[in-house]
């Protein structure tokens, strides 16, 4: 099924954050179980898709993730060292992908680069590289799974309200200067098409503090988070204390 943006988003509702990373993890391990070939998932930064992590990586999932087969990418990155504890991908390897994960399965945005638009640059290759071809293809998602959270200001991945980079039709990643919100560091970010490009695309949503913000999405104010969607499923993962309910 393809879709055309907002209008296909669907939101399911559940009674807490353990419960939306649960929902989560068996999402994610259908999506692997359904490519027999090398799935891609991309993950996310934040404190949103942690429990999530601690889950895959739990003796109750690990068996059920062949993870020789699945390779991980990150759909947002802070410029910052490898592992330094911002870094988005420090983070997952922390908590699950360095001990689950074959190295060579685990693919970094290189923020070692001169700058963040190298680094940008850099993981486009890598990602055309995976995915073997320059242009994506509406029949061949680069991605089984796409993660994202939801920023305070309307931000998802690293694509913030107002930026040029929601506009970007051609490239895949690029360089963020300035970000909006903490962290102030510079950012690279996967862009809407990029992302799109994905069988299901998850969006987790959990806590009080997110119901403002929620509420504007879920009526479909213009912001990236409401824009960005996948070319096949988007699901919005929230519980009740950020729907409201
Ligand atoms: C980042 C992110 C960002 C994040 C949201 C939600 O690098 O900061 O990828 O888009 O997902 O800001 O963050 P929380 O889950 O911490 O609320």
């Amino acid at each position: 099924m393809t879709s055309s943006g907002a209008a296909q988003r669907r939101f399911v509702v559940l009674p807490d954050a353990k419960a939306v990373a649960a929902e989560a993890a068996a999402r994610l391990i259908s999506r692997i179980e359904a490519n027999l070939r090398r799935p891609a998932i991309c993950l996310t930064g934040g404190s949103g898709p942690k429990a999530l992590y601690a889950l895959l990586g739990s003796s109750g999932y690990h068996a059920r993730i062949p993870w020789d087969r699945v390779h991980w990418f990150i759909g947002d990155e802070r410029f910052v060292n490898e592992k330094d504890e911002r870094n988005n991908m420090a983070v997952a390897k922390d908590i699950f992908l360095s001990r689950c994960a074959p190295a060579e399965n685990i693919h970094p945005i290189p923020t070692n680069a001169a700058d963040p638009d190298t680094a940008a640059r850099l993981y486009e290759n890598e990602l055309q590289t995976f995915y073997g071809a320059s242009r994506l293809d509406a029949a061949r998602p680069l991605f089984d799974v796409v993660l994202m959270g939801l920023g305070p200001d309307g931000h998802t991945a690293s694509l913030f309200p107002g930026a040029k980079a929601l506009d970007e039709t051609e490239r895949w990643v690029v360089g963020v200067d300035h970000a909006h919100v903490e962290p102030f560091i510079p950012r690279v970010t996967l862009t809407l098409p990029a992302l799109a490009s994905s069988r299901e695309m998850l969006f987790l949503a959990t806590g009080e503090a997110k119901r403002d913000i929620l509420s504007k999405v879920m009526t479909g104010a213009d912001l990236p988070a409401t824009r960005a969607h996948s070319n096949g499923d988007t699901v919005w993962l929230v519980d009740t204390a950020a729907q409201g309910g």
